[in-house]
């Protein structure tokens, strides 16, 4: 049985990110959605927070499980016994650090990392632009999915 993980902040999960999430599952039996820290980001939603509204998101989605990455990545993967490290590419500008942290990992881990490129329809949809655009009193109903909307509509209200 082949397991990927799919690793992101995830703050919050977007329909860019099902869509990668969903290809994922395609290739591999069981793909873990590793909720982790990026020390480069600060965050709106908590760990605990960013973790149920994944796993809100994804529910239903056979093979598909949201967990919390507590440290770093390469050991999370290799503790789970995954094949590989699946990410989602928007273009060019997350090709840098991309490259680094797979390389990086695959130092660490010995797992190689497996891109996919996001589909075009949803290229523009980031967790930054969606945060922005509910602080600003957006629509983001067609950008994320309905529990994120009503937790990012609450959370920039307060
Ligand atoms: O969605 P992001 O912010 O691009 O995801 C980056 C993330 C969280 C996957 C990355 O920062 C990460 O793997 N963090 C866990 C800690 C770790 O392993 N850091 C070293 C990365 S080479």
């Amino acid at each position: 049985m082949s397991i990927a993980v799919c690793p992101g902040s995830f703050d919050p999960l977007t329909l860019g990110h099902v869509d990668v999430v969903k290809r994922a599952r395609g290739m591999f039996d069981e793909v873990i959605v590793g909720v982790a820290q990026n020390a480069k980001k600060r965050y709106l939603f908590s760990d605990a927070e960013r973790v149920a509204l994944a796993r809100e998101a994804l529910q239903g989605i056979d093979g598909v499980r949201v967990e919390l990455v507590g440290g770093l990545l390469a050991d999370f993967v290799r503790e789970r016994g995954a094949v590989a490290i699946v990410k989602g590419l928007r273009g060019a500008a997350d090709y840098d650090d991309e490259q680094a942290m797979a390389l990086l990992n695959r130092h660490l881990s010995g797992i190689e990392t497996v891109f996919i490129m996001g589909d075009p329809a949803l290229n523009h949809v980031a967790s930054s632009f969606v945060k922005e655009i509910a602080a600003y009193g957006g629509k983001i109903d067609d950008l994320v999915t309905a529990n994120v909307a009503q937790a990012l509509t609450e959370k920039v209200q307060r």
